[in-house]
């Protein structure tokens, strides 16, 4: 059970996978030159800084704003009385995210680092010293933190408007008719997104032109949403988004402080930047909400599932509407002729909740998993065998067929790769060479397949180049490699020919860089838009009597390598640049969309899928969880790079060990403050927390997800990750941890 050096190495590619290229900004990102929001700095730039409340519950009673402005350098301080009004009422939700935007509209304190002043000044020094001699006065209410203190009530959608309640069959006949049930609660904490750049921003306004750099999910929709609050047009918004420093669903919405900054630009006439600190990151700008979850299996005697009931109660703030939609997890996996999956809403005195890593899907299946081994258990069964089991052939509940699904291949390269068939069924068995327990989990991945609305514009120069563009988002991921490629590939040219421009709003719609489905819509749209180049191309190169392609319209022509073919006769063919010469010497422009034809999205399931498996160690004293090795094997449909695939299952799976055993903001229910509301406290694994990881790459053709096959892999690790570490962390101490993250005080 010795590691294997070589195994981070060890990953394999599938058939189906595309070139592995490095990252296109990897070299300006090395060498610091990448350029993220906070490092600009226009002319007459002021700086801006939020005061935050220290209560979580009230009023604010007084503010020292003379003081403040006293201050040498100190410019202005906005608080409820003199902020400007905004075109759009903040308290009214916009589409398509309906949230509330923070921005001093009264004394009211909703949650601990609401902000309740913003402080502009001519350096960074004066506005954060001006915000500290606001000295605030509050009146306070005990505020409402825990399962106990909320309200509770019944969510009209979950996530992004999904429905709250899902049943198929017969529930309550489904456990009436089992020979056992197995019923268990989880809890998930509130977890925050902490991604490495915070939320920044310089705001410049030029009459009633609005220039943003700022660090974006969905460049389009949010320059549309500040048009709306400020009462420009759409088109005078520009934001500027090159790199985030990780977005993780926190920097797709808008929020109160990035407002703010805008509006004292606006107002001062001036450019202005706010870049949040740390701890401001833990209230006004998302986190993922607290669940409580039950679930109730029930059991054949052959260890058939009758029933699977999964009940979640998540927590929102007291003014907006987001819940997880943990309970979703269990709809899409595993057969079972009776299945139920709802929902409860709790307001507590918060921040609003957002999406964050795989919303719903990871603290959903973080519960789902467990059960499904304590299932396992309970049938005496192997967990990986319970799983094969009640393997769902067809979708659950529906009975659609799935787009694709090679999720028994996951299983079985993946359970190869651990060794899994040398495991001991009974929990306690493995000791390592140093006496520490040992123990090999498992869990199932899955996340779905969306398809957002992206355009895409190429333009096929003289030379037979091309420029392609679209308003995405590269936030890590390696969006302007991969898709770069997919259009290097519709135009038939060396990615090197390919110039790629993107992250700027006034591009054609990329559309949203999250639910893992940026590649899929950008990319489709960028495929279609070469495409229509191409046929633009071939229509002048066979209708023209001197090109060697003349009459081959029927016969169709291939584009590869820069130049056309005849399909039948692969001697005859010629370049862009000669059918473009001859043409006159013109550009072609060529669009596309995102859009799925033939749309197959109501008659099946699509989703991707995935196995990971785990193995700890416990120190049996100190009850200390080492994670010593990740084995995730992941279908995806087709791969268009696996250097990046791979880096996204690997960010995923760090993720799941993150939520596994790290990551949790501990509230003070007395102040309803986070008490570790920073980098040092607040835990997110480093290096010496992540093992040897291994991401396998199953091959998977999915003829009917979109016209590439694409399906998404930026979440997906995290899912099955949680689960597998918990059920390692039985399998090796014979205790069940079902509160996560998994401390030493739950397991001795
Ligand atoms: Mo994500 S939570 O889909 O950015």
């Amino acid at each position: 059970m010795s590691l294997d050096p070589s195994s981070a190495q060890a990953t394999r590619y599938g058939s189906n996978a595309g070139q592995p290229l490095t990252r296109r900004d990897g070299l300006l990102k090395v060498t610091g030159r990448a350029t993220y929001a906070a490092d600009n700095h226009p002319e007459g730039m002021l700086y801006a800084v939020t005061a935050v409340s220290k209560i979580a519950r009230g009023r604010v009673t007084s503010l020292d704003v003379a003081a403040a402005k006293a201050y040498p350098g100190v410019v202005e301080v906005l608080t409820p009385q003199n902020r400007p009004p905004l075109a759009h009422d903040p308290d009214e939700k916009l589409p398509p995210f309906g949230f509330r935007i923070e921005v001093l509209q009264d004394e009211t304190v909703r949650y601990a680092n609401q902000p309740i002043a913003l402080v502009v000044a001519e350096t960074l020094e004066a506005a954060t010293e001006g915000a500290a001699l606001l000295n605030p006065q509050y009146e306070i209410r005990k505020p409402r933190t825990g399962l106990d203190d909320g309200m509770r009530f019944d969510p009209p959608a979950v996530g992004v408007g999904s429905p709250p309640r899902a049943e198929h069959g017969d529930i309550e006949a489904g456990l009436a008719a089992a020979a056992q049930v197995v019923e268990a609660d989880y809890e998930t904490p509130a977890q925050y997104h902490n991604a490495m750049e915070p939320h920044a921003v310089v705001a410049e306004w030029d009459g009633d032109r609005l220039m943003l750099d700022m660090p974006n999910q969905a460049l389009v929709i949010s320059s549309a949403s500040y048009a709306t609050y400020f009462g420009i047009r759409p088109e005078n918004v520009v934001i500027r988004s090159p790199f985030l420093g990780g977005g993780f669903g926190s920097k797709a919405i808008l929020n109160g402080p990035q407002m703010l900054a805008i509006m004292a630009a606006r107002m001062l006439k001036r450019p202005v930047k706010l870049a949040l600190s740390r701890s401001q990151m833990y209230g006004p700008v998302g986190h993922r909400g607290n669940t409580w979850q039950k679930l109730r299996i029930g059991l054949d005697r052959d260890g058939h599932l009758t029933a699977l009931h999964h009940k979640s109660i998540s927590a929102t703030s007291s003014f907006d509407d987001f819940l997880e939609p943990a309970a979703n997890a269990s709809t899409h996996l595993y057969a079972s002729p009776a299945l139920l999956s709802e929902h409860e809403g709790i307001r507590l005195d918060v921040g609003t909740p957002g999406p964050m890593r795989a919303p719903g899907e990871a603290s959903g299946s973080a519960a789902l998993e467990v059960a499904i081994d304590e299932a396992a258990e309970a049938c005496g069964m192997d967990p990986l065998d319970f799983r094969l089991k009640n393997y769902a052939e067809t979708e659950p509940g529906t009975g659609r067929p799935f787009s694709s699904k090679a999720l028994r291949e996951c299983y079985m390269e993946g359970a190869k790769r651990l060794g899994w068939a040398g495991r001991p069924l009974a929990a306690r068995q493995m000791r390592d060479e140093n006496g520490f327990l040992v123990g090999w989990g498992m869990g199932t991945a899955l996340f779905p397949c969306p398809q957002f609305a992206a355009e895409a514009r190429a333009t096929l120069r003289a030379d037979g180049s091309a420029l392609v563009e679209t308003a995405g988002v590269d936030m890590g991921q390696g969006a302007w490699t991969a898709l770069a490629q997919i259009a290097a590939e519709a135009l038939g040219l060396d990615p090197d020919q390919v110039e790629f421009r993107s992250g700027v709003s006034t591009l054609p719609d990329g559309g949203i860089a999250g639910g893992s489905g940026h590649t899929a819509s950008a990319g489709l749209a960028l495929h279609n838009a070469g495409k229509d180049i191409i046929k633009k191309l071939a229509e002048l190169a066979t209708k023209d009597s001197a090109s060697p392609l003349f009459g081959a319209g029927n016969v169709g022509v291939d584009a590869r390598g820069g130049r056309l073919y005849r399909r039948d006769d692969d001697s005859r063919s010629e370049s862009y640049a000669e059918i473009l010469a001859r043409a006159g010497g013109q550009e072609i422009i060529g669009s596309g969309q995102s859009t799925r034809e033939p749309d197959h999205s109501e008659t099946h399931a699509m989703f991707s899928h995935g196995a990971v498996f785990a193995e700890v160690k416990v120190d049996p004293d100190l009850g200390q969880v080492r994670v010593s090795r990740l084995v995730g094997a992941f279908a995806a449909g087709r791969i268009i790079n696996p250097r990046l695939v791979r880096s996204q299952y690997f960010g995923g799976m760090i993720w799941g060990a993150s939520f596994a055993l790290h990551e949790e903001a501990v509230i003070d229910h007395r102040t309803g403050r986070v008490m570790n509301a920073d980098l040092a406290e607040y835990h997110v694994p480093v290096n010496a927390d992540i093992p040897s990881l291994e991401a396998i790459l199953i091959p998977e053709d999915d003829p009917f997800v979109n016209a590439l096959g694409v399906k998404g892999v930026g979440e997906i690790g995290i899912t099955g990750t949680v689960g597998a570490i918990a059920n390692a962390v039985w399998h090796a101490t014979g205790v069940r941890a079902r509160k996560f993250p998994i401390r030493i005080e739950s397991l001795v």
